[in-house]
């Protein structure tokens, strides 16, 4: 078997599935999950090998510059959804909805998710919420759409909580996520992402779950990891959680680039004869 570069050996070039998700689970193999909101960043991160890519609502704060991900819309979800499938052969992508799209009415919610799939060609949609929103998350399964879950901190309700701090410390907090990751299971979801809990409590869910748990700021002890890509590359320097782990200093490489490429303009060393017809 010829090793190409990166994790991907050649009769592992299938495109990634729920059901590959799945069989991941089962033998033992750790889910790699990131974002990514356009074209040329996802045919990147797709040909490096990543299995899951995430169309974030976090577009919101690392594309768009707000604060929160609420103003996102589904319009806005749909166009960078279809930039980063023309991107993608082999990771399954899947696309949250946005604030608003989902909560509280299962007839829009359903036909917002028909939409972000017709009009994208995603492989699922991922909604933040338990309980709360299991008679969308029925709608939306029983359209035949797959879901990932979200559970923990769901940065959709940070005016809720008015603080990003760790979720679920307390027991109550803690037992209600537990109830609420079996609800979205027994309902039909495929997969769900943890974000910003106690590892203890993340581990506990992903041994009692048979479908995957992926988590972000939760621990090792969970089926697979997702970072947003502009974080773990250091695209956003003002942002360092004590989750992230930086494997790039973007920001400060694009800095220097542009910078050189000023020098050269300025001092007419660029362009060359060579660069020139
Ligand atoms: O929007 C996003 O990027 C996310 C991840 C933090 C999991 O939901």
């Amino acid at each position: 078997m010829t090793q190409e570069k990166g994790y991907l050996s050649t009769d592992n070039k299938r495109k990634v599935t729920t059901h590959r998700l799945l069989e991941m689970k089962q033998r033992g193999e750790k889910i790699t999950m990131l974002t990514a909101y356009d074209y040329s960043m996802a045919a990147a991160i797709d040909q490096a090998g990543m299995d899951v890519i995430l169309v974030g609502d976090s577009a919101s704060n690392v594309m768009a510059g707000n604060t929160t991900t609420l103003p996102m819309t589904v319009d806005q979800m749909i166009y960078h959804g279809k930039s980063v499938m023309n991107g993608v052969k082999r990771a399954m992508v899947v696309i949250d909805m946005p604030f608003g799209s989902y909560q509280g009415n299962p007839y829009e919610a359903v036909s917002n998710a028909v939409r972000i799939m017709k009009e994208t060609q995603a492989d699922c949609v991922k909604l933040e919420g338990g309980k709360e929103i299991l008679e969308s998350i029925h709608a939306i399964l029983s359209a035949g759409i797959p879901i990932m879950g979200h559970l923990g901190l769901m940065p959709q309700s940070i005016n809720k909580y008015g603080t990003y701090a760790v979720r679920a410390q307390e027991e109550e907090e803690a037992n209600k996520l537990l109830d609420d990751a079996h609800l979205l299971q027994e309902a039909g979801c495929c997969s769900m992402v943890l974000e910003k809990i106690p590892a203890g409590l993340a581990k506990k869910v992903a041994e009692e779950l048979t479908v995957p748990v992926i988590g972000i700021g939760a621990g090792p002890d969970v089926d697979g990891q997702v970072l947003v890509m502009h974080d773990m590359l250091g695209l956003n320097k003002g942002f360092s959680p004590r989750f992230l782990r930086r494997y790039a200093n973007l920001f400060d490489e694009i800095q220097s680039a542009v910078q050189q490429y000023i020098t050269d303009v300025k001092s007419s060393d660029f362009p060359s004869a060579d660069e020139s017809y």
